[in-house]
């Protein structure tokens, strides 16, 4: 059954399409488009499985296609491929009104969205979501952007889409591995602020991870519903008592795990749970979590197939790296903890001791 959900941004408030064979229903798309002419940008995976099918509805529709095909892989997302991008918008004469759909997982998603924001000064956006991490979390909310090799997501912009068209039968194709990392942003958003979908994780975990269509629509659907409410409140994470930097629980972890690696070496998702799992660890040291809460995380990851410790990488270049982490604000980090399950703040007063505890009980 398909779902609409909307997230809600005055006259900038676009809807997120939810369900199954969506590909095929460039009906939806059209509404969103400024002129019948849009850039499909995908990667050498996805685009041989979903980009003829999408482009069919619209080329019949009688819009105009330039086809942009990326390589595949989080050690793209940077400049290079973002002028690849920008060279075939230019090559095609692709003017003002040309919107830029993204066919892919978050990476395309992120690349194609930082394209949109600054071709012409910023062009119309549409995301087609393909993962299960893209169409629960960034798909939605208008965070797009490259990589630095000094750190994840450095060079971007706020830019909404249009359109959000999650169409769930890809999810099909998609590998277990990968999967397992869009089970982790869900179970992330639940431990911010949704405690009985955390407890609805925890009864269905098995049904989603055998790809059960009913359950995944369910948590893709809450998902977004969570992540729109706080996109609404606190667009662009301004709001000093957290809003919008809630949702990186376990990301300035996460990241310097990313970018300490190498990017591509981990899954986003698979660093975002063993960051979550730190966070907790440090949520417990400050005396806010029990113990038998902090098992109850890692046992949900452990559950999803996920990582529950971080990369041997030694306090001193977690510290490090996640000091080049966008949460530092004004020289400390800030950083996402848990008060109690399902309910997470931003906290800078976290002793340097006990960060360095939490990383050496969950790492290497
Ligand atoms: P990804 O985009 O790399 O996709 C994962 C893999 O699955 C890729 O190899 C891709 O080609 C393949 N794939 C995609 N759809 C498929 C399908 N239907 N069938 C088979 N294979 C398919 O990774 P991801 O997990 O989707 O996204 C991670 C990225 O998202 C990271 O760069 C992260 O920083 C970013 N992110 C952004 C936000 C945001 O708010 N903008 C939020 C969370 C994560
Ligand atoms: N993934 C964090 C955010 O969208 O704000």
């Amino acid at each position: 059954m398909n779902m609409t959900l909307n997230v809600s941004l005055a006259e900038r408030t676009y809807p997120i399409l939810i369900g199954g064979a969506l590909l095929d229903r460039s009906e939806l798309i059209l509404p969103h488009l400024a002129v019948k002419r849009a850039a499909i940008v995908s990667n050498e995976t996805v685009a041989p499985l979903y980009l003829e099918r999408l482009a069919a509805g619209l080329a019949n529709s009688g819009v105009q296609l330039t086809r942009i095909v990326l390589p595949d892989g989080e050690q793209f997302k940077n400049w290079e491929t973002l002028n690849r991008i920008y060279d075939a918008l230019l090559e095609a004469r692709c003017d003002r009104g040309t919107a830029i759909i993204a066919l892919g997982g978050g990476v395309v998603g992120d690349i194609a969205g930082f394209a949109a924001a600054t071709y012409q000064r910023g062009v119309p956006f549409v995301q087609v979501p393909t993962t299960l991490l893209s169409q629960v979390d960034s798909s939605v909310g208008g965070k797009t952007g490259i990589n630095h090799p000094r750190g994840k997501n450095m060079i971007g912009a706020f830019w909404q889409p249009r359109l959000v068209l999650a169409d769930t039968d890809t999810l099909k194709t998609l590998p277990a591995r990968e999967l397992s990392a869009g089970l982790a942003e869900i179970v992330k958003i639940a431990l911010v602020r949704d405690l009985p979908f955390l407890e609805w994780l925890e009864e269905n975990m098995d049904k989603l991870l055998a790809g059960d269509a009913a359950a995944l629509a369910h948590a893709i659907g809450r998902s977004c519903r969570n992540k729109a409410e706080v996109v609404a409140a606190d667009e662009q994470e301004t709001d000093p008592a957290g809003g919008r930097a809630l949702l990186n629980l376990g990301h300035t972890f996460g990241h310097a795990i990313e970018t300490g690696l190498g990017y591509g070496q981990w899954l986003h998702g698979e660093a975002v749970a063993a960051g979550t799992v730190m966070a907790a660890e440090l949520s417990h040291r400050l005396g806010w979590l029990a113990e038998v809460d902090v098992a109850r995380v890692r046992r949900l990851f452990v559950r999803a197939r996920l990582p529950v410790r971080g990369a041997a990488l030694g306090a001193a270049r977690y510290l490090d790296l996640m000091g080049h982490d966008k949460k530092v604000v004004a020289g400390r980090l800030r950083l996402v903890l848990l008060r109690q399950l399902g309910h997470a703040v931003t906290w800078a007063d976290a002793p340097q001791t006990e960060i360095i505890a939490a990383i050496e009980a969950c790492s290497g």
